[in-house]
């Protein structure tokens, strides 16, 4: 599987971390990210990386700024994108058991690199379960119908 992740200047270690994190798991991983702490544009990131998981250039993605808040509203303006903020495990397990996310976001200065591979983890070891939630994960797409 591979997965996209990106990150802006606020990120930049926990990004590195969570990369090789993923590595060691078996994941093939692509960085969008910035590597350097200069100061940059966090929805260009989420713009990036948002287009790359909706073009299926990467299987799903993870994403990371201060919050993981700006840079998810940002992807989640590109249509087919399902981008959730978590910051603990539980959640990041429902948002794809539940919201089929295929992006998962959190923010460096909210939580610590344990709690960050945790939300990982835990989003990629669960699986959509579809039936009504599918029912309900089409509407986005017949919101962003509505807003062309
Ligand atoms: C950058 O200072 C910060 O605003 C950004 O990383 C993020 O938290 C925005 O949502």
């Amino acid at each position: 599987m591979r997965i996209g992740i990106g990150n802006d200047h606020a990120a930049v270690e926990m990004k590195m971390q969570i990369k090789e994190y993923l590595e060691q798991l078996g994941y093939e991983v692509v960085n969008y990210g910035v590597d350097t702490t200069a100061s940059c544009n966090y929805p260009e990131i989420g713009e990036k990386v948002g287009r790359a998981v909706a073009a299926g250039e990467v299987d799903c993605a993870v994403l990371i700024c201060g919050t993981g808040v700006g840079i998810s509203m940002a992807a989640n303006k590109v249509n087919g994108v399902r981008a959730a903020v978590c910051s603990e495990a539980t959640t990041a397990r429902l948002v794809k058991q539940h919201n089929n996310a295929n992006i998962i976001a959190f923010g460096a200065r909210i939580v610590g690199v344990e709690t960050a591979k945790d939300i990982v983890k835990a989003y990629l070891d669960a699986e959509f379960e579809g039936g009504r939630h599918a029912t309900r994960v089409a509407m986005f797409e017949e919101i962003e119908n509505r807003n062309k």
